[in-house]
């Protein structure tokens, strides 16, 4: 018998545990600001509602209606269906993008922990632009203080996966959404108080079509699917443990109603404080590092609050980073000898040896490119720009062309109306998008 969530609460908690996360406060705001801000923003915004949402529910309904780990899952759908077990292939690549994602996650994760520690201690008092900047690339440059930390967050994710997703981790959510909202709102305050809050918002919101690049376009997309944590399997898990009589289309809505919106405070709030400093927009994958000690450092009583938002962003990592494990996880333990701890143990020594050559990318190993960009740039681009859009269409593709409408139907328990909406945009909509997109990628379609 498979365990379940206690209720649709929980489910919500912890999916949106899943999605919210570095994706959100860390990378969204960075991506913004390398992609040329609105045009991005907009976007990113029509990919998560027009193929998000719709995904989002599908691959629920399809992990609900498997009840098992997304690989054994897609092959147990398959058969249902009449269809080739190929399909398992979805799973298999969720693993490996799983895999392949938690091993620069956690790496991110680590500087969190770190910068957690500089801010109790009072490190950011009264600290200026130049010199926030000097501490980020004194840092990354260190590896062996990079190493530290990576191995700290692996140890940490391991310790709870080798656990098991319990009432602990169920607990853990539900304090730990509200409070990291919370503190986000009071940065938010203080950045309005602060912060140049108009020349951001223009930033993030004034529509400027001239800045849509094919390359925003792609890493829009791709971003959606990772902020979501679509298009892997973490997704179709945790359906796996959604009791039958939730509704699948209002608890997809709520998780993600609330990552947009986190998305978009961390946004509005981090490029307040940015042009407040005149700082670069486009710093890149230190923006956050290199601007909130600058706020907290000014802010009465900084240290307690720049302390509290970087714990909080550690646990809202580490409720993403389980999610990411968990796949791999369950896979291993339905079809090897191996127990939980002991596949936690196999998974996660995988992840932190990919880890040290993510972690290296930044700095002894920085010159070693593979097409102009580092390890580090290499495994982001390629698990959020293709494998989780690749996934997401395979899964999409599964849910409306090979299995049978009446299986669908009977878990997403749609009204008329809405059953046809998603069928239209799962069917049409959002698979066009995907490939769309793809093709631009590999050139043969001109984009603006
Ligand atoms: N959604 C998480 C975030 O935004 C990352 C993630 C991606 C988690 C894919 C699980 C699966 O941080």
């Amino acid at each position: 018998m498979r365990v379940h969530w206690s209720n649709r609460r929980a489910f919500i908690m912890a999916t949106a545990g899943s999605a919210v996360g570095l994706g959100n406060i860390w990378k969204f705001p960075y991506m913004t600001g390398t992609n040329g801000g609105s045009a991005f923003v907009l976007v990113y915004l029509l990919c998560v509602a027009l193929i998000g949402l719709p995904l989002m529910m599908t691959e629920v309904m399809l992990g609900r209606r498997a009840q098992r780990n997304p690989v054994d899952g897609m092959a147990h759908l398959a058969s249902e269906a009449g269809a080739t077990q190929m399909w398992k292939g979805i799973g298999y690549m969720g693993i490996a993008a799983g895999i392949l994602i938690l091993s620069f996650y956690s790496v991110v994760a680590g500087w969190v922990l770190d910068y957690g520690l500089r801010a109790a201690g009072g490190g950011f008092a009264g600290m200026g632009a130049e010199q926030a900047q000097q501490q980020f690339s004194s840092f990354i440059g260190n590896p062996y203080e990079l190493l530290l930390w990576h191995t700290v967050f692996m140890f940490l994710t391991m310790v709870v996966v080798a656990r098991g997703v319990t009432s602990g981790l169920e607990r853990a959510n539900k304090i730990m959404m509200p409070s990291l909202v919370a503190i986000l709102l009071i940065l938010l305050g203080y950045s309005m108080a602060v912060g140049d809050i108009s020349r951001s918002l223009d930033f993030m919101f004034r529509p400027d079509f001239s800045r849509i690049t094919p390359t925003a376009v792609l890493s829009a997309m791709g971003h959606s699917f990772f902020t979501l944590s679509l298009g892997m399997g973490a997704v179709m898990v945790y359906g796996s443990y959604l009791q039958r009589h939730v509704s699948i289309a209002r608890a997809s809505f709520y998780v993600v109603l609330t990552d947009t919106a986190v998305a978009l405070v961390a946004g509005v709030t981090i490029f307040a404080i940015v042009f407040a400093n005149g700082l670069e927009p486009a710093a890149g994958p230190g923006l956050i590092f290199q601007t909130l000690p600058i706020a907290f450092g000014r802010m009465p009583g900084g240290t307690l609050f720049a302390t509290l938002f970087f714990v909080l962003v550690a646990f809202a990592a580490w409720t993403s980073s389980i999610s990411l494990v968990e796949p791999a996880v369950s896979w291993l333990i339905e079809n090897t000898r191996l127990d939980r701890t002991r596949a936690a143990l196999l998974v996660g020594g995988l992840i932190w040896l990919i880890g040290i050559a993510v972690l290296l990318s930044f700095n002894a190993w920085g010159e070693i490119k593979l097409f102009g960009l580092t390890i580090f740039d290499q495994l982001d681009k390629l698990t959020t720009n293709v494998m989780l859009p690749l996934g997401g269409l395979l899964m999409a593709l599964f849910a409306v062309w090979v299995m049978r409408a009446a299986h669908a139907q009977e878990e997403l328990a749609l009204n008329d109306r809405h059953y046809r909406r998603w069928l239209f945009v799962t069917r049409y909509v959002a698979p066009a998008a995907i490939v769309l997109v793809f093709l631009n990628l590999v050139g043969w379609l001109p984009l603006v």
